[in-house]
């Protein structure tokens, strides 16, 4: 089975990439991670990187005059390198349309919200905000619409009377880290293959998200 090349875009602190690199250890993710980029330089995800010998670049969006100069650096620089896929795992920049439009279908994201409820910042606080009965994860591949593209897995939990924003986003982190792992484990066993209409799973059409808790 072909091994399945990624570069990893983030901006923080990488549990999701480590997630990643924990199951490639494992033998459970037959993928390699070709680099990881961030446009933050302080990124603690970066130092994950190098304690994994991973390519770790740094390219500071602030040094750029605009959007399109930065994502014609990242662009130049993904391409050098020729992976299968590109993992968005809490990138916090929104990518150009061009930029898009030039790795699609190959660019999947990871978005702490039942999507499409609450795209865009916040979905802990907004859920909570709502009175939300559950909140959950979703990994969606990446569209020109900000977080609107095709869902591919969706994993949810019960929203209690003493959550908070922040024990929100733990709950939804752990869940992350074993959902992103699957999902490219599924894409290297070429059980799914992306496409921005309607991604296949197992060479059916997916007409809707799959379900984290109740997997076929
Ligand atoms: C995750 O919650 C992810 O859903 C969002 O950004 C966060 C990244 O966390 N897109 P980490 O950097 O992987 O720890």
């Amino acid at each position: 089975m072909k091994q399945l090349t990624l570069v990893v875009l983030i901006s923080g602190s990488g549990s999701n990439l480590q997630a990643i690199i924990d199951a490639i250890d494992h033998g459970e993710l037959n993928a390699s991670i070709l680099a990881v980029i961030s446009n933050e330089p302080d990124a603690y995800g970066l130092i994950r990187a190098q304690e994994q010998d991973i390519p770790a670049i740094s390219i500071d969006h602030r040094h750029f005059a605009s959007r399109q100069e930065f994502d014609q650096r990242l662009q130049h620089i993904i391409d050098k390198l020729q992976p299968d896929l590109l993992v968005l795992a809490g990138f916090m920049r929104i990518l150009s349309d061009d930029f898009i439009e030039h790795f699609a279908p190959h660019i999947l994201n990871i978005h702490p919200s039942l999507l499409p409820r609450y795209q865009g910042l916040n979905t802990h606080q907004r859920a909570l905000d709502n009175q939300d009965p559950e909140h959950g994860v979703s990994i969606h591949v990446v569209t020109p619409e900000l977080d609107s593209g095709p869902v591919i897995l969706q994993g949810r939990f019960a929203i209690e009377a003493s959550d908070d924003s922040a024990s929100l986003q733990q709950k939804a982190h752990q869940l992350e880290h074993r959902m992103y792992p699957l999902v490219l484990q599924w894409i290297s066993q070429q059980r799914l293959q992306l496409s921005v209409e309607q991604p296949l799973f197992d060479g059916q059409p997916l007409q809707q998200p799959l379900d984290f808790h109740d997997l076929p």
